[in-house]
């Protein structure tokens, strides 16, 4: 198996992988170790079935079901649907999703670990996926802003993100009853790695807790600005049949609407469930 770096701050292509067979177990160990070393893992020219794609998923850990049932694929709910596509003659409720920067299920009590992203169709040009190195973004803070950072939390909620303007109101009131506002570490240490990330979400995170708005608003803003600046990022342009996986523990990732809505985006995403992190937030 090759692996070719394919950004300066993150981001691999792994070569040599089919997904239409099972893996060795040397394989999904090699797979993994460009992982845990690149974050972001592309992997192309897979034409596979939602029934391969959640075999290789669960290589790499239990999969979770989104907690909105509403955009699980109909006949395999591991699936995910990503799509601008109108589903079941109504606007897609994903249609939006990821317009802000975030790390998925940040707002959960049990983060999810990883995400394995495939793209079944995609626009002309357009439709990219951009990844973030919240290990960088925590690195490059001074010591003593790290220091300060070791002992926050913040508080994470779902309500708050803007994807909610796309879907129905009743739809945002079930996915907040399902996942409440959350207490988790501002910097959090790869279970991995051993490595410390910086994880705040500019679409959940609203405040750290113990501060005024005002403090909040102020430091959350350098961090979501410091998070993102350009070095650290990779940008992906999507080919039909790549599969794309990240770590959600020490990335994060946004999808622009860089594309013409009219042409069609098609993905499907398997999800892989972390480990607990934090707490339900009591306040209000
Ligand atoms: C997501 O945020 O999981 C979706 C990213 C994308 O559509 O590229």
């Amino acid at each position: 198996m090759k692996v070719k770096k394919l950004a300066y701050a993150l981001g691999a292509e792994v070569l040599d992988v089919d997904m239409t067979r099972p893996l060795a177990a040397g394989a999904v160990a090699e797979i993994r170790a460009a992982w845990m070393e690149h974050l972001v893992v592309v992997i192309r020219g897979q034409d596979i079935t939602p029934e391969q794609h959640i075999a290789f998923s669960r290589n790499f850990g239990e999969l979770e079901l989104h907690h909105n049932k509403y955009n699980r694929h109909a006949d395999f709910p591991e699936l995910y649907v990503v799509t601008n596509k109108p589903l079941d003659g109504r606007p897609s409720d994903t249609r939006n999703v990821g317009r802000q920067w975030h790390s998925d299920g940040a707002y959960k009590l049990v983060p999810s670990l990883g995400s394995l992203l495939y793209s079944r169709e995609i626009p002309p040009v357009g439709g990219d996926t951009l990844f973030t190195n919240m290990y960088m973004a925590y690195d490059t803070l001074s010591p003593a802003m790290q220091a300060v950072l070791l002992q926050l939390s913040a508080i994470n909620d779902r309500g708050v993100a803007t994807n909610n303007e796309h879907v129905d109101a009743s739809r945002v009131a079930e996915r907040v009853k399902a996942a409440p506002p959350v207490v988790n570490p501002v910097v959090r240490t790869h279970p991995e790695t051993g490595r410390k990330a910086l994880y705040v979400s500019p679409n959940v995170t609203t405040c750290i807790e113990g501060m005024t708005r005002a403090e909040s608003r102020s430091l959350l803003a350098f961090l979501f600005e410091h998070s993102v600046r350009q070095e650290f990022i990779f940008r992906h342009h999507w080919q039909v049949h790549d599969m794309v996986m990240w770590d959600n523990r020490c990335t994060m990732h946004m999808a622009p609407a860089d594309y013409d809505l009219t042409q069609p985006r098609y993905m499907v995403r398997t999800t892989i469930a972390g480990t607990p992190l934090g707490r339900l937030y009591e306040g209000k």
